[in-house]
């Protein structure tokens, strides 16, 4: 049984180790920056815990630091004098391995590619966790670890996840922002966002099902001008928009003409 030091405590610390225990890897201490914090996930986890690096478990398998990204390698360097020969992984997607290099021997990185938040509940099986570690025996470790929470485990680089992490924002955090804009469009006309939802829904399912370049439809792959044109007419009073559909356009018109 690994003994396993969790670093943080916020969303991915807790969902994570709630998952670890419930697949019987208790986390064995709990380390994170604000005691109160630390205490109430260590109690939930019947863990030990510290807001004190220095009492981080000297016989340590593993570190999971789940702290936010810019902090990784201050906190890295605070640890590593106590425990220099433990593996040690960082949850982030946008964050490369090797941010852990310089205190650590031996590195990896431990992330599943889902947003998270302290509301909702994740549905583990269908996860994708993207592992990686310099040396074999403990990306071995890291992918059977992986196994026991999600039926979706790769192997991913950091210069892989460089560029999942960025094809990620698109996937979501672009397509909600415009989910976003949609919503405050009908809500100036008195519309309730729901009239979209089998919309999204159905966009959502084809995008799934098809390659989603090949389900594009819409004003700018049939080359409508005049729709276009009304369409920008309509978002004056929002030049943020306006500036997004054209740009949007643009790129949804490249790509249908490259298609041909
Ligand atoms: N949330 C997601 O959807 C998601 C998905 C995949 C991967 N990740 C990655 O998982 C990691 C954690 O994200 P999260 O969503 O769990 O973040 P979070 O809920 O904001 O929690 C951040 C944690 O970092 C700690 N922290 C912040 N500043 C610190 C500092 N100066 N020194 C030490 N600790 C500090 C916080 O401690 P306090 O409690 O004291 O503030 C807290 O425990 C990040 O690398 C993130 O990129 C997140």
């Amino acid at each position: 049984m690994p003994k396993i030091v969790l670093v943080g405590s916020g969303r991915i610390a807790c969902h994570l180790g709630k998952r670890l225990k419930a697949k019987g890897l208790p986390v064995s201490q709990v380390l994170s920056r604000t005691a109160s914090h630390a205490r109430a996930l260590a109690e939930t986890l019947q863990a030990d815990w510290s807001d004190d690096w220095s009492e981080v478990l000297p016989d340590a398998d593993w570190l999971l630091l789940a702290i936010r990204d810019d902090v990784i390698d201050d906190v890295a360097a605070l640890l590593a004098p106590h425990v220099p020969d433990t593996l040690a992984t960082h949850t982030s997607g946008g964050t490369p391995g090797s941010v852990l290099s310089p205190f650590f021997r031996r590195y990896g990185v431990f992330y599943p590619l889902q947003t998270f938040s302290m509301e909702r509940s994740p549905v583990w099986s269908k996860i994708p966790f993207c592992v990686d570690a310099t040396l074999e025996a403990d990306r071995l470790f890291l992918i059977k670890i992986a196994k026991t929470i999600s039926n979706l485990v790769y192997r991913v680089t950091d210069e892989q996840r460089a560029q999942l992490h960025m094809a990620a924002v698109f996937a979501n955090n672009f397509a909600n922002h415009c989910f976003s804009i949609a919503e405050k469009i009908l809500a100036e006309k008195d519309l309730p966002f729901e009239m979209l939802h089998p919309l999204m829904e159905e966009t959502l399912a084809k995008a799934l099902h098809n390659s989603p370049g090949k389900m594009q439809t819409g004003p700018a792959v049939r080359g409508d001008a005049d729709t276009i044109d009304r369409h920008l007419k309509l978002l004056e009073q929002h030049p943020e928009w306006q500036d997004l559909y054209k740009k949007i356009s643009d790129s949804i018109r490249v790509a249908f003409s490259n298609l041909k």
